[in-house]
């Protein structure tokens, strides 16, 4: 619909995907530049990532979290978090293995398990202690304890946020019962008003059944570079190393050596990509607000988790969001599409700028007025 609209002429905003529409730093870029120059970065490269940049990756861990852990063995890079998350599930799960996930949730937290044939068990995540809550429940009534768990925090599509309590709690409960868990980190950086997300591996004893999936892709503006890690857990590392040695030769040199920059000197670029989501994410709340749309503002990701209206909501997610494009030229992703219990929501991505989010909300505000009309 979006892409007929722009067809017609129509200037649809766009706040429905989480693509980050801003630059990777200049830095990161001139780097590539030079790197692609020299033939000997032409070759296959190494699918676990060449040491230098898992050297970065380990010390970023080291000074951001207090946490050690060793290149060799507890760190690999990936073709950015997907690529981590999918090769994982392919390498430890099988026919009748359990993964529990929220839901809703990011759609490969639920596909890559099914594609992988595991048995999928989402469980409610109106917030974080309701999802611990149903976990102990689960784990109460089921006979077979899950053989992983697989969460986000802060999380896409709810923008829940957890504390280091949350994390020491799951990995004691996991621990006790023998599940693995895949903390998928993806807006580790993308924090707001001084929030700080906390690692699951600061967690004492985490690694001895966690992995961390971190990525550039969001923190760095690097979406398009496919640049992630795996990190913690060396058995799952391993594994994950040997599935993805069958498969890959590693990501195209370059980006890599360009990736230790972005690790290594553009904490600033990455605080003002956080200032610039927490910048939209005001306007967009401050803007819905005067549309009659109260909503709470998010702690962390570069999303907003909204409510449908109540005068709308027995219409589903699904067709409220066709309503707005076509009334509002605003185009947002419908909850159902992260799962049954994302129905009665929308989902905003902040990737438009301040003035067209501005004038998003101007749109909305004329569409809830007349409503159905
Ligand atoms: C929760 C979550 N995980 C992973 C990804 C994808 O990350 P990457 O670009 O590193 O594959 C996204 C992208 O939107 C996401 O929201």
């Amino acid at each position: 619909m979006r892409a007929k609209a722009r067809a017609a002429q129509l200037d649809v905003i766009d706040m429905g995907m989480g693509n980050p529409d801003g630059a990777t730093p200049r830095a990161v870029v001139d780097k590539l530049i030079e790197a692609v120059q020299n033939p000997r970065n032409h070759r296959y490269s190494m699918s676990r990532g060449i040491p230098r940049l898992r050297d970065e990756i380990v010390k970023r861990y080291s000074a951001n979290y207090g946490v050690t852990l060793d290149p060799e063995t507890e760190a690999i890079a990936t073709i950015g978090a997907k690529d981590a998350l999918a090769h994982l599930l392919f390498a430890v799960i099988g026919p009748g293995d359990v993964v529990v996930s929220p839901n809703p949730c990011y759609p490969i937290h639920h596909y890559g398990v099914v594609m992988a044939e595991g048995q999928a068990c989402t469980l409610p995540m109106a917030d974080p202690a309701t999802f611990l809550n149903n976990l102990e429940d689960l784990y109460r009534r089921s006979q077979k304890a899950p053989k992983m768990i697989l969460v986000s925090f802060p999380h896409n599509p709810t923008t829940q946020c957890v504390d280091l309590d949350f994390f020491k709690s799951l990995v004691a409960l996991a621990a006790h019962h023998g599940t693995m868990i895949v903390h998928d980190f993806a807006y580790a950086d993308i924090c707001f008003d001084g929030y700080r997300a906390p690692s699951i591996l600061q967690v004492e004893g985490a690694k001895d059944i966690a992995v961390e999936i971190y990525s550039l892709s969001k923190s760095f503006n690097m979406a398009g570079w496919r640049v992630g890690f795996c990190l913690g857990n060396r058995r799952l590392i391993a594994a994950l190393a040997r599935i993805k040695s069958y498969l890959d030769y590693g990501i195209f040199q370059p980006i890599q050596i360009a990736s230790i920059i972005a690790l290594r000197e553009c904490e600033d670029e990455t605080h003002k990509i956080c200032a610039t989501y927490q910048n939209r994410r005001d306007v967009l709340i401050q803007g819905l607000e005067r549309a009659g749309w109260p909503i709470e503002p998010p702690k962390a990701t570069m999303f907003v988790w909204a409510p449908i209206p109540e005068q709308f909501r027995a219409m589903g997610s699904l067709e409220f969001c066709k309503l707005l494009l076509q009334k509002a030229l605003v185009a947002v992703s419908p909850g159902i599409g992260f799962g049954p219990l994302g129905e009665g929501y929308v989902r905003f991505g902040l990737i438009e700028n301040e003035h067209r989010t501005r004038q998003a909300t101007k749109s909305i505000q004329r569409f809830l007025k007349t409503g159905l009309d």
